[in-house]
């Protein structure tokens, strides 16, 4: 299993590009169910994710085309073969959950694999089984599969979420766009990857307006075309890399990110004494020398508010804040695994319940510390980079799964980091 070494104290200075976002990359690959004509993803990142999406496709009979090094994915859904997401699959990756409402809108049928608990909390798929049957599919849950079926076609309803879930927004706005009439989705998600697939559904020939609001209105069409589109950049990447020079010193300019993408996150960075200015291609993080980032309190929350994606590797910074700080996590009941691992590099943190508190430190030391999860896994990187000495972070495929090239990134910035192939 491959380790990343990072030997920290050093600032950084230099531009460093933002990859297309996972997460929206992740829910417009099975959008191309929904047509027999190609869509084709521009600004795809080259992630082991992506690649397990591409394997589910391609297990429903689906043709992808991996352009340009994988930046390209040409998919082409002309004959769907298999309506039965495996869980093999499935057990890898949630989000293979979102060939759901695609192939029951494009076959009437699907089979998906029930996902399970995940490490960062129990994480169920009631919203977007709800969604569906609302919208006329009738579902039935044995032997650990959702066996969905919609004999008779999907008709359009109103359906509240009674909490907001990306997810469930996402694969019930794709089932509705071929449903016959009007659906309108309440309570619903606003994430800009959201704002991502209905502009992507509308380009195929979808009527979905009201993405990034509370409400979306889907008028359901008859049939969708093909359509390229290009995939929106990925804010929790472009969050990540505005905290390593906040961590670490130095300026960094991020190509491709938007200050609205990450306008909650950015805030808060500013609050920790962070300078972000908007340059003509992105934005650029600066710390102001010698300054120890100041405490802050962080409450994650659905977008627009801080993003839970967000929250270990805000946590790396507010390690070395000038007094405690307050991180309260209410989107995941179990997300602070990447705690004990920080603390074994010098951190204080207290964790009860939902609310960590950290005691800012003057310094973290190297250590060896393990991955427990995608987002945990950076932010142990992040503090890498500020320690003294070396730190060796083992078990990175969780890393591999959401950040392209991350050694590439930061040593072009100036960090001292490598892989080491095992
Ligand atoms: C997506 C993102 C993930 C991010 C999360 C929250 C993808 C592939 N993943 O995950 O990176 O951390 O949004 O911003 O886009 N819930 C239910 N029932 C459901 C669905 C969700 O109770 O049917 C709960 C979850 O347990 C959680 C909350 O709702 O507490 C939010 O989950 P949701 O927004 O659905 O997260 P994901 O779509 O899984």
């Amino acid at each position: 299993m491959d380790k990343i070494v990072i030997r920290g104290g050093r600032p950084l200075s230099g531009r460093l590009h933002v990859s297309g976002a996972k997460n929206a990359c992740l829910a417009l690959m099975p959008a191309a169910i929904l047509t027999e004509e190609p869509l084709t993803l521009t600004n795809a990142p080259g992630l082991s994710d992506i690649r397990t999406m591409t394997a589910l496709l391609e297990s429903l009979g689906c043709e992808v085309a991996a352009l340009q090094g994988g930046r390209v994915l040409a998919i082409g859904a002309e004959r769907i073969t298999s309506v039965r997401a495996d869980y093999e699959i499935v057990r890898r990756m949630r989000a293979s959950v979102l060939v759901l409402g695609p192939l029951l809108a494009r076959t009437g049928r699907a089979e998906v694999s029930l996902p399970g608990g995940c490490a960062i909390g129990a994480r169920p798929v009631d919203l977007h089984l709800m969604g569906l049957e609302r919208l006329g599919a009738e579902l039935d849950l044995r032997e650990g599969y959702i066996h969905a079926r919609a004999p008779r076609g999907l008709r359009g309803a109103v359906i509240e979420f009674p909490l907001v879930s990306v997810g469930a927004t996402e694969n019930v706005m794709m089932a509705a766009v071929l449903a016959r009439g009007t659906t309108v989705l309440r309570n619903a998600a606003r994430e800009p990857e959201i704002v991502d697939l209905a502009a992507c559904l509308n380009a195929m020939g979808a009527r979905i307006s009201g993405a990034g609001s509370r409400e979306i209105v889907i008028e359901g069409v008859a049939g969708l075309h093909g359509a390229t589109h290009r995939v929106v950049a990925d804010r929790i990447e472009l969050g990540t890399y505005m905290l390593a020079p906040a961590i670490a010193g130095g300026r960094v300019e991020l190509i491709g990110g938007g200050r609205a993408l990450v306008a909650a996150f950015t805030d808060k960075l500013e609050e920790a004494g962070m300078c972000v200015e908007e340059t003509a291609e992105g934005l650029a993080v600066s710390r102001p020398d010698g300054a120890r980032p100041r405490p802050l309190h962080v409450v994650t929350e659905p977008f627009p508010g801080f993003p839970t994606d967000l929250q270990a590797q805000m946590m790396a910074l507010l390690t070395l804040a000038d007094g405690q700080s307050v991180l309260e996590e209410r989107i995941f009941e179990n997300r602070f695994m990447h705690a004990p691992e920080l603390a074994r590099m010098g951190a204080r943190i207290d964790i009860h319940g939902g609310v960590a508190r950290v005691t800012g430190v003057e310094a973290l030391r190297g250590a060896p510390v393990m991955a427990t999860d995608l987002r945990a896994s950076v932010s142990l990187i992040l503090a890498g980079l500020a320690a003294e000495g070396e730190t060796v972070v083992s078990r990175v495929y969780h890393l591999d799964r959401g950040y392209e090239r991350v050694e590439e990134k930061l040593s072009g910035i100036g960090a001292a980091i490598e892989r080491i192939r095992g």
